[in-house]
């Protein structure tokens, strides 16, 4: 595929995170301090082996400070929450924004109550042990994420000096579309396909909207179309109603009643593209493929990605030869017992070059 050349300007200096970065183009009072932690800037890592006859690209999110994508967004919603004279942040998560939540709370030197669903593998355990390690209040709830998420908003209702922090927040999508920003100056254009995984439908969103706004101020020629991609167990989205029980093996978006669905459903239009669900044996076969083919370990919620830019291809949906960015949202490290148990268990030998050398694939034995 030719390369069209680039339209954005190119970036100069020491990364500063998304802020500061990106102050002219984000909806924030002028006055709101840049709390950071240099988010951003995250690498896009050309496929070598899962392109299946794509250009294909990954957008490495699990590279942000907390291991995510949220903290593009809560770098701008803490910022806006000092500027507000907040005293406390609050969200509902499955993980990841609790995680970030915690690390940009610290940083600010605000308290951060989080609710996020309790049960065995309802948030992976790297994520409560952020949570715990940058001090934040931890509340496991009796219910699953959007009656947790409930909760909270009806207590930020409640509380004019609480910040809630979760993706209902306008300034948690006006970070997040820095993301899309950034694609388009690496890149030089928008790609031809965003391949995204959806929960609570706040990022898909955001995107869209980054991609719109780089595109009306001329930095962008085009837009991409966008791929939605869902966990079968919970995909309201493909559905088209709420799901009462989410089920699964991706605990990042196990969510049923997404909170931003009409934002999603709004950009997908837009976007002429298509929500798609995809099982937990496709989301794990490319979970499995990234680390072991590409060398990328993502959790399994960003393998939704790849999941369901495979099986567009599949379907005809994405054509060969066209350019596609998945966005993997969240490190491997996040979750390290789904890793644990999906790999063949170590080996354990004598401490002699003969053993070590006998645990050598047989190919290398001599
Ligand atoms: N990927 C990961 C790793 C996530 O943590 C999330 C959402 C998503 C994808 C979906 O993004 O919700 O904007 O559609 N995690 C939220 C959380 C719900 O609480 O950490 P979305």
């Amino acid at each position: 595929m030719p390369t069209s050349p680039p339209v954005a300007p190119p970036r100069t200096g020491a990364w500063r995170g998304v802020v500061q970065e990106y102050r002219a183009y984000l909806s924030l009072p002028a006055d709101a301090p840049a709390i950071t932690l240099h988010e951003g800037n995250t690498p896009l890592v050309p496929a070598l082996r899962a392109g299946r006859g794509l250009d294909l690209y990954f957008k490495i999110e699990g590279s942000n400070p907390t291991g995510s994508f949220k903290d593009r967004g809560m770098a701008v919603a803490v910022a806006g929450a000092l500027a507000e004279g907040a005293r406390f942040l609050v969200c509902a998560s499955t993980g990841n924004t609790s995680a970030s939540a915690a690390a940009f709370a610290a940083r600010a030197g605000l308290p951060a109550l989080l609710a996020v669903p309790a049960g065995d593998g309802a948030v992976a355990k790297g994520k409560l042990a952020q949570a715990l390690a940058f001090g934040a209040r931890l509340v496991l709830v009796r219910g699953n994420f959007d009656q947790a998420l409930a909760a909270v908003r009806a207590l930020a209702a409640a509380r004019a000096d609480a910040a809630l922090v979760n993706s209902v927040n306008p300034l948690r999508l006006e970070g997040q579309k820095t993301g899309a920003f950034e694609v388009i100056e690496q890149l030089g254009d928008a790609p031809d396909w965003l391949c995204i995984p959806v929960g609570n439908a706040g990022n898909i969103s955001a995107y869209w909207r980054g991609f719109c706004e780089y595109r009306q101020l001329g930095l962008a020629r085009r837009v991409p179309r966008l791929l939605g991609a869902q966990a079968a167990g919970a995909a309201p989205l493909v559905h088209g109603g709420a799901v009462e029980h989410p089920e699964t093996v991706a605990s990042a978006i196990r969510i049923g009643r997404p909170a931003s669905a009409h934002l999603a459903r709004a950009a997908v239009a837009e976007a002429d593209g298509r929500f798609l669900a995809v099982d937990d044996a496709a989301i794990l076969t490319a979970y499995r493929f990234l680390a072991r083919q590409e060398g990328i370990f993502c959790e399994p919620a960003s393998a939704a990605a790849l999941a369901g830019c495979w099986a567009a291809v599949e379907s005809g949906l994405i054509a060969p030869g066209q350019r596609v960015v998945c966005v993997l949202t969240g490190n491997g490290l996040k979750d390290p017992e789904r890793a644990v148990a999906d790999a063949a268990p170590p080996l354990e030998a004598e401490a002699t070059a003969e053993a070590l050398a006998a645990a050598l694939p047989a190919d290398l034995r001599d």
